[in-house]
Order: C-alpha cells, then structure tokens, then sequence
C-alpha cells in the first residue's frame, strides 16, 4: 500500500470509529495535514448527523466549509468529544510531534479541549524516540533570535521556516537534533523559553487512541 493509501484507511477508520457516537449536538475538532484532509472529506457523508466543527487552521476551516459542515469558533463551543489529527511522529506513549504543516498552536488548543484525542498516522510515522523530525516551535517574531540561542543552550540546531507565516502571524523554528529521550521535560523547557509560543511536542498531553495505517490493516493503539 502506498503511504498516500494508509492516510486514507487511517482517516476511514477514524470516522468508522466516532459516527456511532456522535449526536446532532456533537462538535468534532479537525486537525491539519492531508491525513486529515482524508478524514475530513470522510466525514462528509455524516455531516446532517452532527453539530459541526472546531477547525485547527484556516486550511482546514476552509474544506470543512467546502463540504457544507458547519465551522465554529472554539470559544462558542463548551464541550468537544473528539479531536482526530495527523502527526510527524509518535512514540509508543502516543508523545507526537505535530506542526510539520505549521499548525502547531492550533491543534493543541483544540486537543486540550477535546475529551479525546485520536491521533491518525501511517507506520511511517512510528519511533522509538521522537526527533528525527526537526521539532517545530511556534515564535514571536521578534524573538526569533533570542529564542535560537536558547534552544543552542539546550543542545538543538535551531533553523528559521523561510518564507512561512503561521495563522497567528508568527514564524516557525525548526530543531534539529534535539535530544527527546525525556519528551514531557523537553516540552517545558521549550514552554519556558520567553517567545515560543507553542512547540509541537505534544508530550503533556499525548494522544488518548492512535490509529496506525500498517500494510497489515489499521493497528487501534491506547
Ligand atoms: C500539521 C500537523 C500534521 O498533523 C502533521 O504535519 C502530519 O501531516 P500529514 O498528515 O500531512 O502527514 O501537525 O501542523
């Protein structure tokens, strides 16, 4: 199966595994990438069954409203059962790391509200220890090179994202060859840096389910 075939059984299945539980009231979070791209063009054949969406960027908020499901500012919104999202890496705790596309920010304020938390990937994006892929920081831009030496001091190589403004209006630094052995520490200590904003370690608030597109099917992991 090419990796483009197990995004989409990944999506399928997510969208298999909450249209049971999903009221008319229901509001679903919908992350970035084009895993959850599958999953959104999926859900749209269940969009009279329930409420709507929480979108995590405007890309998102965009095809959402191009199916016809209703999108909806997150301060509206008072409870979420679900946020289904995509990620660069995932350890064995469901620890990820997220923002390859960008959205950093966004997705984890929408998984810190959602009740639960599926994460959808292809075996692609399965470690050991995360960090292979660079470790996206979302920055104040004027704190760009202050936050570069700080990350130095923590023993990353920082590189400035050319030419990408986030949703926020902020800049993005990838690191390079961060030791994430201790993921839940790296997280705070990069929460801690004044000018991040947000870095894409989603360590203090993991995934609560992933499901793993393997050539063998969709693997459920909790
Ligand atoms: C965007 C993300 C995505 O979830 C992540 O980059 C995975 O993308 P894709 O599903 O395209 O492989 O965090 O900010």
């Amino acid at each position: 199966m090419t990796q483009d075939e197990l995004k989409q059984a990944v999506a399928k299945a997510a969208v298999d595994y909450i249209a049971p539980k999903l009221e008319r009231s229901s509001i679903v979070g919908v992350g970035t990438g084009s895993t959850a791209n599958f999953f959104i063009d999926y859900l749209a054949q269940y969009k009279d069954d329930f409420g709507g969406a929480v979108a995590s960027s405007e890309a998102t908020a965009e095809r959402l409203k191009k199916h016809g499901i209703q999108v909806y500012d997150l301060n509206s919104i008072s409870e979420m059962e679900f946020y289904v999202d995509g990620a660069d890496e995932t350890n064995e705790h469901l620890e990820l790391i997220k923002g390859g596309g960008g959205a950093l920010t966004r997705e984890k304020i929408v998984a810190a509200v959602a009740k639960t938390f599926i994460c959808i990937a292809d075996e692609s994006k399965q470690v050991g220890i995360l960090g292979d892929f660079p470790l996206p920081v979302e920055v104040i831009p004027m704190a760009r090179s202050h936050v570069g030496r700080e990350i130095v001091k923590l023993g990353g190589d920082p590189v400035y994202r050319d030419g990408v403004t986030t949703d926020n209006g902020n800049i993005i630094i990838d690191i390079h060859h961060l030791d994430i052995s201790r993921p839940v520490q790296v997280e705070e200590q990069l929460n801690n840096i004044v000018g991040v904003v947000t870095n894409g370690l989603f360590a203090r608030r993991p995934a609560d389910l992933l499901l793993l597109g393997t050539s063998e099917g969709v693997k459920t992991i909790s």
